[in-house]
């Protein structure tokens, strides 16, 4: 049988989901990707060195496992329509092959368009025999990037249904094609939130969706993408997940409160972890942030439940496993006076006393009874896991 074998029902909001789909992803993927960082520029030497970097970091004991190579990998197709790797990369096999012999798994990048974002030769026409390299290089997670697609959907501007079929058939012709391959390889949707793919997304095979447009390293882009993710926690689920996109923490643009926030937000989201620094170059403060476990158990805590915002502060709240709770309490506001925010434990839905532990402190605060005031610092969060 093949993989995420599903029932696509025409009757909106019944999903099936195979178990294929939540075996590849049962918990947001965490790993790496290329693009934040090295851009157009990464080479075979770079996704190496990331490769080394994880496991040296003690990132891969953390949980990081997916090695993943976004745009500008791709060359020309030969006379067969073989795709090939450009100069930058020698060998995807043996690339793949070094990755695997860290422990840890490969991920590469295309388009459902003719061309990639960035110029370079997309999947278009060749899903399937694309999706058979892949696995014969030994590929686990694919991100296939909307892009040239579009000159594809252009003809049907004026008819967005027809457009929108398109694009949503093209994603599920490339899942259709991994899933042939036998070999199990987790599927990235990202093109960026539109036609509200959090609706369609699971169902066309996605074990991930990017829900918004592209994250860059500041505060402001950070922020906006990651607190406007409110109302979409029922969609996520156990093999499919809104995706937020990738970090940026450890790239230099934003305060350690301030990639704080965005670690501590992203866990709240149940939203996949994909480092986007130079793991080469990491600083004690960067590590520290990325590989805080108490935060990364919140993220992949098994009930896969996705966070959300309680009343219009930013105070988030995730149920967890074992009846546990996380909370953040984020420092939205842009002037230098740290406000004091209190959240009462009722309105979690605890009555009586609750046990406390600081995340970031990683200090015991025992037990408190009614609520908890915190005063989180500028761009920063303060966030509890929380317990009877
Ligand atoms: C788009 C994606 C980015 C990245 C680039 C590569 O902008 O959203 O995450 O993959 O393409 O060209």
């Amino acid at each position: 049988m093949v993989r995420g074998l599903r029932l696509r029902t025409a009757l909106a909001g019944l999903v099936v989901h195979a178990p294929a789909q939540s075996a590849l992803a049962p918990t947001p993927p965490m790993g790496w990707n290329s693009w934040n960082h090295f851009a157009d520029k990464v080479n075979d030497a770079d996704v190496r060195a990331a490769a080394d970097a994880m496991v040296a970091s003690g990132m891969r004991d953390a949980g990081y496992v997916y090695v993943n190579v976004d745009d500008t990998w791709e060359g020309k197709r030969d006379a067969d329509g073989n795709i090939h790797p450009n100069s930058k990369f020698p060998d995807m096999k043996a690339l793949a092959d070094y990755v695997h012999s860290k422990g840890l798994k490969f991920g590469i990048y295309s388009s459902p368009g003719p061309k990639t974002c960035a110029g370079y030769e997309g999947s278009y026409g060749h899903e399937q025999q694309d999706a058979e390299t892949y696995a014969a290089w030994g590929v686990d997670f694919l991100k296939y990037d909307l892009c040239g697609l579009r000159q594809i959907m252009g003809p049907y501007e004026k008819d967005p249904p027809k457009a929108s079929r398109i694009m949503r058939d093209s994603y599920i012709k490339m899942h259709d094609a991994l899933a042939k391959t036998g070999r199990p390889i987790v599927y990235s949707i990202c093109q960026y939130g539109s036609d509200a793919v959090w609706e369609w997304g699971a169902e066309a095979g996605g074990n991930l969706w990017r829900t918004t447009d592209d994250i860059s390293d500041s505060f402001r882009s950070m922020a906006l993408i990651g607190f406007s993710q409110a109302g979409l926690e029922k969609y996520s689920g156990r093999g499919h997940w809104n995706d937020p996109d990738m970090l940026e923490i450890g790239n230099g643009g934003m305060s350690a409160d301030e990639y704080r926030t965005q670690m501590s937000l992203w866990a709240i989201l149940a939203a996949p972890l994909l480092a986007g620094n130079d793991l080469s170059k990491m600083d004690e403060t960067t590590k520290s942030i990325l590989m805080n476990r108490e935060v990364i158990a919140v993220d992949q805590d098994s009930l896969g439940q996705q966070g959300y915002r309680l009343g219009p502060l930013q105070v988030w709240v995730r149920r967890l496993s074992g009846g546990a709770t996380a909370l953040a309490i984020f420092n939205f506001v842009t002037d230098d006076v740290p406000q004091p925010v209190t959240v009462r434990f009722n309105d979690l839905g605890f009555r009586g006393p609750v046990h406390a532990r600081d995340l970031w402190a990683h200090k015991d605060l025992g037990w408190l009874t009614d609520s908890f005031t915190a005063v989180p610092p500028k761009g920063g969060v303060v966030m509890l896991k929380l317990w009877q």
